[in-house]
């Protein structure tokens, strides 16, 4: 296909299949753009993990890369399913006690002692969220954890009272005779607050749900809203779990993650209406093993639109779970080599950069390739994305697609530059000899270290349009 006033770019694209015509950058940021947290990118490590990832080197390596891109911390959230199988012990040595069978078991029981506290103030540098137990309804030993974290944590940002309540078993200690709900749910977040609040202050991460709306339990909290700092939900958009299929096409399409992130807008919205935050506190691209997308480059480049699209409907902070080290498909780094995951969360971040502060989104939703636009504090359009989401996975030719700019900041002529996130196939798999690359040159080691330099592309304007050309599965920063 030909575009209408491309004829000059067609030159200079090599292979152009589809053109997108010329897109106008806003001058300054709208009313309507979202604002991006520092730590919008933030990470979530398994309860039971926490102190196994302290002594891994790309933990720290990985969020001061994070850290860097972004010049702040990065949130991080203690929690998941083995929050809610722990026991407080004030007498352990050590952070944590527990047998499994083989290493890359998750244990069923679990004790923990106050350096699991230290060790999360001393090797966390961003805001941290604990997750404590609900499920035992042990709330005595609950409380004594609770104090000791926040006595021992000048970093403590909130308290998580149980993990996914909406998955309790019916014959879990905390389920009351009369049964389990929603509403029993929220009954039980407002007496526990209630009970703990005074000893810790109004810290609380509530919900905390994996299938339940937040939406509807905000009422139900009444004043306990008060003892709340942040709402959380889970979100895992697909799922291997008793033989479900997955689909990476199906994942990295920009349309979908469009459709599937507008799902959470609404409990976003009631979130903020009562003054409270709003997070996906723990996500990850596919539950139950990964399905065999979760490790490639195309669960990368999901996760560069779906942290862009989160913010677009008030999810302040998407924190991606590291689960089980050693037996996770979706981490980014553990024991294997960075994983392709971690190349999409460090160019998103290099996308929203130290100064980006409001997002537009430019494209309509409903195609393949998305476009957005980051605005720094002063409301100027700084750096450009697209990201063209087509599918391509080896076989056949890569289709590309040229997309053309005008507006905000765009001179009249002139070079401007770009930054592209490129591999072989969205299949391609770093731990498997996938080669993924930021600039051309950057990759990352075992530790996490960035390894080569970044080259960005030069971008030719011409008659006041800026014209790129993307691949199908690959990214695209532009530099204003
Ligand atoms: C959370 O992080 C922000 C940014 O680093 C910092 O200003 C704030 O003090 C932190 N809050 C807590 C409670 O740690
Ligand atoms: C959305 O944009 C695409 C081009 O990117 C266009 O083909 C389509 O008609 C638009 N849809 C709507 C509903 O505007
Ligand atoms: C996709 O790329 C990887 C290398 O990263 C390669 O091993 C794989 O064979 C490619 N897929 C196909 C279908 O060729």
């Amino acid at each position: 296909m030909r575009c209408k006033g491309l004829d000059v770019v067609l030159f200079t694209v090599a292979s152009c299949t589809t053109c997108i015509a010329a897109i106008t950058v806003p001058t300054t940021a709208p009313s309507t753009a979202s604002t991006i947290d520092s730590s919008q990118v933030a990470v979530s490590l398994e309860f039971f993990a926490f102190p196994g990832y302290t002594e891994l080197v790309s933990t720290e390596t990985c969020l001061a890369n994070l850290q860097a891109l972004r010049g702040a911390p990065v949130a991080v959230r203690i929690g998941g399913t083995t929050q809610d199988r722990a026991t407080y012990d004030p007498s352990l040595a050590t952070p944590v006690s527990y047998t499994v069978a083989s290493p890359t078991d998750a244990p069923t029981s679990l004790t923990f002692g106050p350096s699991f506290f230290t060790l999360a103030a001393s090797d966390l540098k961003g805001n941290v969220t604990i997750g404590l137990n609900r499920q035992l309804n042990n709330q005595a030993n609950t409380l004594s954890a609770a104090v000791q974290a926040k006595n021992s944590m000048p970093n403590m940002y909130a308290i998580e009272l149980g993990n996914e309540p909406d998955l309790y078993a019916s014959t879990s200690p905390i389920v009351p005779s009369s049964g389990w709900s929603q509403t029993a749910d929220a009954a039980s977040e407002k007496s526990w607050f209630t009970a703990i609040a005074p000893s810790v202050g109004n810290i609380f991460q509530a919900a905390v749900y994996l299938s339940w709306r937040t939406t509807a339990t905000i009422p139900l909290l009444g004043t306990s809203i008060n003892n709340v700092r942040s709402v959380s939900e889970h979100s895992y958009p697909q799922s291997a779990c008793n033989g479900a299929t997955t689909d990476l096409s199906t994942l990295m399409s920009h349309s979908g993650i469009v459709s599937y992130t507008s799902g959470f807008k609404a409990d976003a919205a009631s979130a903020h209406a009562a003054g409270v935050r709003y997070f996906l506190g723990e996500t990850n691209s596919a539950t139950c093993g990964g399905g065999g997308i979760s490790p490639t480059f195309g669960a990368a480049l999901w996760i560069v639109d779906y942290v862009l699209q989160g913010a677009l409907n008030g999810i302040e902070r998407s924190y991606f779970h590291q689960g089980t080290i050693g037996d996770c498909q979706y981490c980014w780094w553990g024991r294997f080599t960075t994983g392709a995951p971690f190349y999409g969360a460090y160019f998103v971040s290099t996308f929203l950069g130290t100064d980006g502060a409001k997002l537009e989104m430019l494209d309509n939703g409903t195609g393949a390739v998305a476009s957005y636009v980051i605005f720094n504090s002063a409301g100027a359009p700084i750096r450009l994305l697209v990201y063209n989401s087509n599918y391509y996975d080896a076989t056949g030719t890569r289709s590309s697609t040229a997309v053309s700019f005008t507006g905000g900041g765009i001179p009249s002529a002139g070079t401007a530059t770009a930054l592209r996130l490129t591999g072989p196939n969205a299949t391609s798999r770093v731990d498997e000899g996938g080669i993924v690359t930021i600039g051309g040159g950057v990759t990352f080691d075992g530790n996490c270290n960035v390894v080569g330099t970044e080259t960005r592309e030069n971008v030719v304007v011409t008659g006041g349009t800026l014209t790129v050309s993307v691949q199908a599965s690959e990214a695209l920063i532009v530099y204003l």
